[in-house]
């Protein structure tokens, strides 16, 4: 590929005034990192909408706290579901947003983007986030796959020719990567993490207690006494409807329950790991099982969760430092390199097969 037929003379003019950005566009969180200046934004990936005008009314955490709490012409949405981009509009202009504030400057600054995007988007919707960073004010804008990403910001050695593999737990998709040389040489998908784990447990707390709890409310029962093993039991109480007099209720629920509860999600994860060591050539599972597997994304720090894989899989686990922030890191670290985003373009229109299930 020629890079030199590409640039614009514009932007060697306004190269130097733009501010870089990497971001992870979650289904859970967005996360903006600009060159320089480090991480800007961290926000959850919801938008809030007048439903007649389709205005936005707030983007983020104030958009979050709306949901379930919006009057009937307002919505609270997540445009981004089970790691597919659910609704494109509203991705364009959440992106857009956030790009803005990014930039922040009163300056004509036209920046590079680099922008992680869940494995298992089409081409139509890389097209799409391409075209988004683009009409937001981006000069250029490369994609890489969040597992990638991950990798290369949870420090591992990926264009080495050693096995690495990391397990992305994600809100929307857990995604299971083995790399080697710069290229993801066996991988898995799945929709199931951290939003799967909270519908399970609205689920358990509807058939069990006979009490109805919205996705929030789940979440923080999830975070402050989930797990995925026996440890010292735990218990907390969750506040909701009483399904059978619709009155409000109080439960207090065990992680005993908890984890019965998350344990099919739980399954799963175990399950997308084991398929994709089982087709990782014997090589590379024996660097993998010299320097273990590596996890990343807030599902990681369910309690517990690195033992139980390292139980079912035999090989040693770990949790990333940071693992929320490693996707965007990762995005970061590419951004500064010239030679991986022309590798990016690359990789952007061939990418290998996958399993997706
Ligand atoms: N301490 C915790 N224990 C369990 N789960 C947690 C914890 N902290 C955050 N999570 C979960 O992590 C998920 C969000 O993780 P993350 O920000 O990595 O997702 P994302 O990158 O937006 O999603 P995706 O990668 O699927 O597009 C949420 O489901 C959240 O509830
Ligand atoms: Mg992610």
């Amino acid at each position: 590929m020629n890079l030199l037929a590409r640039i614009n003379p514009l932007d060697i003019l306004l190269g130097p005034f733009s501010q870089d950005i990497a971001i992870d566009l979650g289904t859970a969180n967005t996360l903006v990192w600009v060159r320089g200046r480090g991480l800007v934004i961290e926000e959850p990936s919801v938008v809030a909408i007048d439903k007649l005008s389709r205005r936005i009314i707030a983007v983020g955490a104030e958009a979050k706290r709306m949901v379930g709490r919006t009057p009937a012409d307002i919505v609270a949405v997540r445009p981004l579901r089970d790691g597919v981009i659910s609704d494109f509009a509203v991705t364009e202009k959440m992106l857009q947003y956030f790009i803005r504030i990014a930039i922040n400057s009163p300056f004509l600054a036209r920046p590079r983007v680099v922008i992680g995007v869940p494995s298992g988007v089409t081409d139509v919707e890389r097209r799409a986030v391409h075209d988004a960073a683009l009409n937001a004010g981006a000069r250029a804008c490369y994609l890489i796959e969040e597992p990638m990403a991950a990798a290369i910001g949870g420090g591992l050695p990926v264009s080495e020719p050693t096995g690495s593999m990391v397990i992305d737990i994600g809100g929307g998709t857990t995604e299971v990567a083995v790399i080697s040389m710069g290229k993801i040489v066996a991988s898995t998908s799945i929709p199931v993490a951290g939003d799967e784990m909270d519908r399970d447990i609205m689920a358990y707390m509807r058939q069990v207690h006979n009490l109805l709890i919205g996705e929030s409310a789940a979440e923080e029962v999830k975070i402050r006494v989930g797990s995925a093993m026996v440890m010292e039991e735990l218990s907390v109480t969750v506040r909701g409807r009483d399904l059978a007099t619709g009155l409000p209720k109080e439960v207090t629920v065990s992680s005993v329950e908890i984890r019965e509860a998350l344990s099919r999600s739980i399954h799963a994860i175990v399950d997308a790991a084991r398929r994709t060591i089982e087709v990782t050539p014997p090589e590379l599972v024996a660097d993998i099982m010299t320097r273990g597997i590596m996890l990343a994304g807030g599902g990681a720090l369910l309690r517990s969760l690195d033992r139980r894989l390292a139980q079912e899989t035999r090989f040693p686990v770990y949790v990333a430092e940071d693992p929320i922030r490693c996707v965007v890191r990762g995005c970061a670290a590419a951004m500064e390199e010239v030679s991986v985003l022309a590798r990016l373009q690359a990789v952007n229109s061939r990418r290998p097969p996958r399993q997706v299930s």
